[in-house]
C-alpha cells in the first residue's frame, strides 16, 4: 500500500476492489501502514478506487474508530460515490469527489485575489483556481463551493457554483460568470453613485447578518479572532492583553452569518445595478461587530504611522490594487466615502452623535490591524520603538470603547 507522511498527513492510496474477498487482507495492510506512524490527520486516495462492498466499509468503520481521528477520503469516483453516499458513509467520513480536470490553456484571465486567479472558461463560467502558493486546503476549497450555494438559498445574490475541479496541480471552482464590475471599480467611474450603492450594501449586510446556516458547522468569529490576538500575544503584557480580549470577549453570541471578507472587491455590479456578493468561503457565525471590525478600511490610518510608511503604503496600494500615488490616492477617497456610506446605511437609526460614536469605536479596534501591519515589519531599533509608540496609541483608543452591547444598534 503506497504510503505517504508530509506536514503530519499520512495519506494511503487505495486501490483496485475491495470486497469480500480481500477485505482482512486489506484491514491488515491498513494496519501495516499505519503502524509506528505520528499524524494528525489520514487521507486516503481513492484515485484508483474501483469498487468498495460494505465488507470493504466495515473496514473504512473499523480504520476510522481505530485511528480516532478526521478520515478525510479524496478523489473519489462517481460509482464509489454513490456507495458512500447510499450507506450514510458521506456522513461518517469526509468524503471528496474526485474534481474534473479541466484545461485552463489559453482561457482569459477577468480577475486575481489573494487567494485565486479566475478564469474566462466560456460565455457562462468562470473558474478560479486556487494558487498554489498560498495553502488553501481542498476542504476550505469545497467549504467555499458550498456556502456559495447556501448563502444563495438565503436570497442573497451571490454566484452559482457549479463545480470542484483540477487544473494541473491545482483546485478551483466553476462559478456561473457574472456580467459585472467589482464595487471597487465600479464606485471609481460612478462617484456620483455611491449613496445608492452603499445603500444597497448595507440591505444585503443587513440580510446577510440576519441569516443562518444550519446545515455546516460554520467557524465562529469571535473565536477566530481571539486566536488572531494570540498570534500576537508577544508584544503585549498580560493585563494589556487582557483590555483587548475583554472587549471581543463580552460581544454577544450570535448564530447568524458574517461574510468576514466583507470588502467591495468581493461585491460585483452587474450591468443592471444589482449588487452580488462573491469570494464566500470565509462565511462564519458571529456578532455582526465582527464583521465591522474585518472591515476597517486600517490603510485609512496610514498617516498615524511615523516609521515604515513605505511598507504601510505598500499595503494600502494592494488592498486598493492601485500602482501610481495619484491613482491611491483617489481611490483612498472613494474606500473613505464608501465606508462612511455604509455605515449611514447600515446604522439607518443612529442619530448623527450616535453615529460619530459608533464611527470612532470601529476606528479604535480597527488600529488594531495596522498595528498588526506594524508588528510584522523587520525588525530594527526603530521600529521596536514604533511598535512601542503605536502600542500606547491602540491602547488607549480601545480603552475608550464601551461594551458592544451598550452601542450596538443596527436592529
Ligand atoms: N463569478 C464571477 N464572475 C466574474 N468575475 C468574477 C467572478 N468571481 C470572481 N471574479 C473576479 O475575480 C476576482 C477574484 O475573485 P475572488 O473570488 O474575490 O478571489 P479571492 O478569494 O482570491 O479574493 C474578483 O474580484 C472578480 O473581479
Ligand atoms: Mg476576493
Amino acid at each position: 500500500m503506497e504510503t505517504t507522511l508530509e506536514n503530519g498527513i499520512l495519506t494511503i492510496a487505495l486501490s483496485g476492489r475491495i470486497d469480500g474477498n480481500n477485505a482482512d487482507e486489506t484491514a491488515k495492510k491498513l494496519s501495516a501502514a499505519l503502524e509506528g506512524q505520528e499524524f494528525e490527520s489520514l487521507h486516503l486516495d481513492a484515485e484508483q478506487l474501483e469498487y468498495i462492498s460494505s465488507a470493504g466499509l466495515r473496514v473504512l468503520l473499523k480504520l476510522k474508530k481505530d485511528t480516532k481521528k478526521q478520515v478525510h477520503i479524496f478523489n473519489v469516483s462517481d460509482a464509489v460515490y454513490e456507495i458512500f453516499d447510499v450507506t450514510g458513509f458521506t456522513d461518517l467520513l469526509t468524503v471528496h469527489r474526485m474534481p474534473h480536470e479541466i484545461s485552463i490553456i489559453g482561457c482569459k484571465i477577468v480577475g486575481r485575489g489573494t487567494f485565486g486567479t479566475v478564469y474566462r472558461l466560456d460565455n457562462d463560467r468562470i473558474a478560479k483556481i486556487f494558487n498554489t502558493d498560498r495553502a488553501v486546503t481542498l476542504d476550505r476549497i469545497e467549504r467555499e463551493k458550498d456556502l456559495a450555494r447556501e448563502v444563495f438559498l438565503q436570497d442573497i445574490p451571490t454566484a452559482i457554483s457549479y463545480d470542484i475541479v483540477r487544473a494541473g496541480s491545482s483546485y478551483g471552482i466553476v462559478f456561473e460568470l457574472l456580467e459585472a464590475f467589482s464595487l471597487q471599480d465600479y464606485l471609481m467611474e460612478h462617484p456620483d453613485e455611491e449613496d445608492a450603492m452603499t445603500g444597497k450594501v448595507a440591505d444585503i449586510l443587513q440580510h446577510l447578518h440576519h441569516a443562518e446556516i444550519e446545515k455546516y458547522k460554520l467557524n465562529d468569529m469571535k473565536q477566530m479572532l481571539l486566536e488572531m490576538f494570540g498570534m500576537f500575544g508577544s508584544f503585549f503584557a498580560e493585563d494589556e492583553m487582557a483590555r483587548l480580549t475583554g472587549l471581543f470577549s463580552d460581544v454577544p453570541e450570535r448564530t447568524t452569518l458574517v461574510h468576514g471578507d466583507f470588502h467591495p472587491g468581493n461585491i460585483m455590479v452587474t450591468k443592471k445595478g444589482e449588487l452580488v456578493l462573491i469570494d464566500v468561503g470565509d462565511i462564519s457565525t458571529g456578532h455582526p461587530f465582527f464583521e465591522f471590525f474585518n472591515m476597517y478600511p486600517s490603510f485609512l490610518l496610514w498617516q498615524e504611522a511615523e516609521f515604515g510608511t513605505d511598507i504601510v503604503k505598500k499595503d494600502m496600494m494592494k488592498a486598493l490594487n492601485t500602482t501610481t500615488a495619484e491613482e491611491t490616492e483617489r481611490a483612498c477617497e472613494c474606500i473613505k466615502g464608501y465606508w462612511n456610506g455604509l455605515l449611514r446605511h447600515y446604522f439607518a437609526k443612529a442619530d448623527d452623535g450616535q453615529l460619530a460614536k459608533i464611527e470612532s469605536y470601529l476606528k479604535a479596534v480597527g488600529r488594531f490591524k495596522m498595528f498588526t501591519t506594524i508588528a510584522r515589519m523587520p525588525n530594527s531599533p526603530e521600529k521596536i520603538e514604533e511598535v512601542r509608540r503605536y502600542k500606547e496609541l491602540l491602547l488607549a483608543e480601545w480603552d475608550k470603547v464601551p461594551p458592544v452591547s451598550e452601542w450596538w444598534i443596527s436592529e
